[in-house]
């Protein structure tokens, strides 16, 4: 075991001692390698880096209290990868070879996953580049399919703390058809400037409204955003929102928990009767949302700085599971045999 302050570790990179990789080319994929480079070599004309032919997944690894190591729904994760490398006319890997490189990833860096109770845990990026040296814009048929891990805290500072975010209408995330319900590079750097915006005015993320008549509530900066009111869990449903693994569970514990829950539009109006809101991802878990700040109607939705009954309870299952602690009645959890 790695001799880390693992307590103190927030969401960063953190140079472990092996990642995996794939070649796409010739219509196949490569065998499995495993590498201790941190860097890699490519062609300056790489479609990656001009077109952002870009994709990547998040997913964590899990050290339980009984000592097994688990993987949250790697499946998931291989599906949407599939679906993201569909978008953008990638090489798509299987689900079975985007698993394997998961588990592979975990046991070769077996130092580096958090010991139990430490509340840290070790994230997985699985990252398709396309690699095929190109000057026009055209699909590809040559890319790397890398996973590499490294241990993380929380992903807001304070972890299961309330933040403040502001409601972006400046710009847009995603465009109605376009690519906000598939996990590329580029959804998040056309986010950046707006992250940066909000900031500069004093709030730690952003609540994206639809591009096409910003009147619903889409995504809350790289997590799903959802409300609880009337013991009902809501969130938003749309095209142009990446389908959150996290918000799948979270329907699904909500269900097992009583709760009633929908899929569907959220007016901005409506976010004023919410007894509690939160963001939910895979980096994030769940951080509830204390207040939204709506600056252009001099509106603020507020839900308290205190940790909503509801948000807490669905975390808590959902960490239970993910830890070991509370039976995994769906089989959402892969073990990784060390
Ligand atoms: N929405 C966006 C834009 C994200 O980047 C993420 C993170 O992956 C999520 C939602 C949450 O998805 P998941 O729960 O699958 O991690
Ligand atoms: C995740 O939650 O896994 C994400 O991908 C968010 C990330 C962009 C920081």
């Amino acid at each position: 075991m790695e001799n880390i302050k693992w307590g103190e570790l927030g969401f960063a990179y953190y140079k472990t001692a092996f990642n995996v990789r794939y070649h796409y080319a010739n219509g196949q994929w490569s065998q499995m390698q495993v590498t201790d480079d941190e860097y890699i070599k490519m062609h300056m004309s790489a479609a990656c880096l001009h077109y952002g032919l870009e994709i990547f997944e998040g997913l964590k690894a899990f050290r339980g209290v009984d000592g097994k190591v688990r993987l949250f729904r790697p499946d998931e994760n291989a599906k949407r990868m599939i679906n993201s490398a569909n978008r953008l006319c990638l090489p798509a890997p299987t689900v079975e070879q985007f698993v394997e490189g998961c588990v592979e990833c975990v046991k070769r860096n077996a130092d580096f996953i958090p010991p139990y109770e430490t509340g840290a845990s070790l994230y997985l990026r699985p990252t398709l580049l396309g690699t095929k040296t190109c000057l026009g814009v055209r699909a590809v048929d040559e890319a790397d399919l890398i996973i590499f891990c490294a241990p993380v805290g929380p992903y807001f500072k304070g972890g299961m703390t309330a933040i403040k975010a502001l409601i972006m209408r400046d710009q847009d995330r995603a465009a109605p058809r376009g690519t906000g319900d598939v996990k590329v590079g580029g959804n998040y750097a056309s986010s950046i400037w707006s992250l940066e915006e909000a900031h500069t005015k004093g709030f730690s993320n952003v609540l994206y409204l639809d591009a096409a008549t910003h009147s619903k509530v889409e995504e809350f900066g790289a997590a799903n955003f959802f409300g609880i009111k009337n013991n009902t869990y809501v969130t938003p449903k749309s095209k142009s929102i990446l389908p959150s693994i996290t918000n799948k569970s979270l329907r699904q514990i909500a269900a097992d928990l009583g709760l009633t829950v929908e899929e569907r539009d959220i007016p901005v109006e409506e976010l004023a009767t919410f007894e509690e809101a939160g963001a939910c991802g895979t980096a994030a878990v769940i951080s509830p949302i204390g207040a939204l700040y709506d600056l252009d109607n001099n509106v603020t939705y507020d839900y308290g700085m205190k940790v909503g009954e509801t948000c807490k309870k669905m975390y808590d299952h959902l960490q239970g599971i993910q830890y070991g602690r509370v039976e995994d009645i769906h089989n959402w959890n892969v073990e990784v045999i060390m």
